[in-house]
């Protein structure tokens, strides 16, 4: 029997994965579904966002997936106690260094992109994400005193070959089981990081992968491409931070940013970690407006990726689309469900 640990977490977090409990219980009643503190929530009952018996209990899974954390209760908590600080520990102690973030636009809701309909009508971009390495890691970092009365803020932006190497041919390997179209964004113009960034996936896709076509891409530009003609990508592959806001930026071409799941991977064998990638939305949260899809497909990722029930993840996709075409919306994507009846019109098309 394979195991599932939920980390709600905070805001937003708690409610869709009470969807997604829902969901496994009817689709895949085997699987053992347990359930830990995380993020602000496990600061404020234990000091700490991330316990250590929890990120245990995390390695020790087959899979873990997470709701949201932070919020603007836990802004001023120092740093390193920050629920953010949690969630990128748990990052690197399981090491998933690959964030799989499909940017899929259901046909049902090509109308509620903010493009034309026909600009994102077959959308489907794979972004490869660099998760455990780069600025968000890199030493040294801090906030220094200046002598003359002002203040230093710095970050480091680091990656090494083999880092660069791993994630490159997750994106490569990837590409082959789809169009075989890869494009590497980074900014060799102007950093030494992605210099090296673009020589290596250069030399890894001469030397393993020349069937693959490869395409170099700055991150501005990438930007700009994704919303001008957003269906010229198939697999993005690019660092942790362009990874990140390249990701939201083509939420909102599926519909919202509340659609859009993920999938963090690391070596074979080793538990996944699933998330939405949105965040814990306070402006909503306790309010039941929150959609629970981006989390439910995260779910789905699970299953395909992790708990090797492929069957199982087809039928929830399949139950998600069936959702959306008889019309199904929560306010983010225009219409008034609650976030439970969203999971009732996924329960119902299950
Ligand atoms: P956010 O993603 O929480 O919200 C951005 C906007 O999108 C808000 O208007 C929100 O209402 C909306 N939104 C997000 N998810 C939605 C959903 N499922 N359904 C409907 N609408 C949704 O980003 P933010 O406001 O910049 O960040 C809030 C907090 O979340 C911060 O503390 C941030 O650090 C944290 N955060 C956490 C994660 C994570 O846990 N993986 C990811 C991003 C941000
Ligand atoms: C995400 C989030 C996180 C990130 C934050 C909350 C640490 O924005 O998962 O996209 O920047 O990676
Ligand atoms: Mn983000």
């Amino acid at each position: 029997m394979s195991t599932l640990l939920l980390l709600p977490g905070d805001g937003i977090g708690p409610e869709v994965c009470a969807e997604v409990r829902r969901v496994a219980a009817a689709l895949t009643p085997d699987l053992k579904v347990e359930e830990a503190p995380y993020g602000g929530m496990s600061y404020d009952a234990h000091g700490t966002p991330l316990l250590d018996e929890v990120r245990d209990q995390a390695i020790a899974s087959d899979a873990v997936l997470m709701g949201a954390v932070g919020g603007p209760k836990w802004a001023d908590a120092p740093r390193h106690l920050r629920p953010e600080a949690g969630l990128l520990n748990l990052r690197k102690a399981m090491d998933v260094y690959a964030n799989l973030r499909p940017a899929y636009c259901f046909e049902a809701l090509a109308g509620a992109s903010s493009l034309k309909p026909e600009l994102v009508s077959g959308l489907d971009i794979m972004f490869v994400r660099e998760l455990v390495g780069g600025v968000y890691f890199g030493q040294p970092r801090g906030i220094e005193d200046l002598p003359d009365g002002q203040k230093k803020g710095f970050d480091t932006a680091v990656y090494t070959t083999s880092e660069i190497e791993r994630v490159g041919r997750v994106a490569f390997e990837l590409a082959r089981g789809r169009t075989n179209k890869v494009h590497s964004a980074e900014k060799s113009n102007v950093m030494e990081s992605g210099l090296l960034w673009k020589q290596v996936i250069t030399d890894l896709h001469a030397r393993e992968y020349p069937d693959v076509q490869l395409e170099h891409i700055l991150a501005d530009n990438c930007a700009m491409q994704l919303v001008r003609a957003p269906k010229q990508f198939d697999v993005i592959v690019t660092d942790n931070l362009f990874g990140d806001i390249l990701s939201d930026a083509a939420a909102m071409l599926t519909g919202s940013l509340g659609m859009l799941p993920s999938a963090a991977l690391g070596a074979k064998g080793k538990p996944g970690l699933y998330e939405p990638i949105h965040g814990s939305a306070p402006d909503i949260a306790g309010k039941g407006l929150a959609n629970p899809l981006a989390a439910i497909l995260s779910f789905e990722m699970a299953l395909r990726w992790s708990l090797n029930q492929v069957e199982a993840a087809d039928a929830l996709l399949a139950a998600v689309k069936a959702a959306l075409d008889s019309g199904a919306r929560t306010r983010d994507l225009g219409g008034s469900l609650t976030t439970a009846q969203m999971g009732d019109a996924v329960l119902a098309a299950l």
